[in-house]
């Protein structure tokens, strides 16, 4: 590819199949009338949201950035190495970060062009982080898909004139409960032809002490993440949450292996929504689960992996074996 503008070389897919703008309100209504209560952990990244988890992933005790970063660090030639010609690194989220540039420098390297496909719900985003990549890397092409990652999924298998290395970084799969998980890399697997592979990061299972502090840090930052998701009710539904009388609290639970968040209703309260046009009753002490992280073992990433119709080609931890960095090629 001769080196263009980059508006030359940039491409926006919208695969925004259906956009629900009525799908928050819905899924707070269902959550907060579940027993227990419950809200889904993908509305934690609005925009503040967003901006929090950007400090939560500097925050000393919040291990696993710099531990993938580490290992991308030493491995990118290796990851690279596994292709003989350019490639299309697709990347599920859309990576402006240090993370994905330490790939696409080491692939820029060793093939001297490269096709980036990002696929991330918010176009802003995607237009944005695009901006910057091409302004810093001239002989970079991107094909950004703005969507919910099933719908863009159609247009990862359309990319197929070349071979492909996904990449889904940072533990996101360990958000998945552990059936979902299997259920969402068969899909991604279905999206691969032979010959493509798949970096996934995976947090890896540890002393309670580690975690209990990686998700309730000194600063309380991942405090103000999550509950920021009640501020999101306040401002998008007219809710009326008094944010001081919910309490953030932290449990790993060691038999499931999973760190949960939830937010404690530290007094007998009713909470309106008044574009739900509902009132939610609290008992004292009474919960709203917002995030699980799981987290694996060796033998369980095996299993996760063979159940989706993968299997191992490498596996890399850092250097504490706190969290693993695993690339997968299809088993059949
Ligand atoms: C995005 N995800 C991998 C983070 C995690 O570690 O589960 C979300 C997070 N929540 C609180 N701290 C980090």
């Amino acid at each position: 590819m001769q080196p263009g503008t980059t508006q030359q070389r940039f491409t926006l897919i919208d695969a925004q199949v259906d956009s629900h703008p009525a799908t928050f309100a819905q899924e707070v209504k269902t959550g907060l009338t579940s027993s227990p209560k419950s809200l889904p952990c993908r509305y934690l990244y609005d925009k503040e949201g967003s901006k929090l988890f950007e400090e939560i992933c500097q925050l000393p005790e919040y291990y696993p950035t710099r531990a993938e970063t580490q290992i991308l660090r030493d491995r990118a030639a290796e990851i690279a190495s596994q292709f003989s010609e350019a490639i299309a690194l697709v990347e599920l989220g859309s990576g402006s970060a240090v993370k994905t540039r330490i790939l696409m420098e080491a692939l820029l390297r060793r093939h001297g062009k490269l096709r980036y496909v990002p696929v991330d719900v918010s176009r802003t985003i995607l237009e944005e982080s695009s901006r910057i990549l091409l302004q810093d890397y001239p002989s970079l092409e991107i094909i950004a898909i703005a969507g919910e990652y099933h719908h863009g999924f159609p247009h990862l298998k359309a990319q197929s004139d070349r071979r492909k290395l996904i990449l889904w970084l940072g533990g996101t799969l360990g958000n998945m409960e552990r059936p979902e998980a299997v259920r969402f890399l068969r899909v991604l697997r279905d999206t691969m032809s032979p010959g493509d592979l798949l970096l996934i990061g995976v947090d890896l299972r540890k002393d309670r002490t580690v975690l209990e502090k990686a998700y309730d840090d000194s600063q309380g930052v991942t405090s103000r993440f999550n509950r920021n998701i009640l501020a999101r009710i306040n401002r998008e539904l007219n809710g009326n949450f008094d944010l001081d009388t919910f309490r953030y609290s932290v449990i790993y639970n060691e038999k499931a292996g999973r760190v949960e968040m939830c937010l404690v209703s530290e007094q007998a309260q009713q909470v309106s929504i008044e574009k739900l046009g509902m009132t939610v009753s609290f008992e004292a002490e009474e919960a709203i689960y917002t995030e699980n992280s799981y987290k694996y073992s060796l033998p369980e990433i095996q299993a996760l992996v063979s159940d989706a119709g993968l299997r191992v080609a490498h596996q890399w931890l850092d250097d504490g074996s706190r969290f693993s960095s695993n690339l997968l090629a299809p088993s059949s």
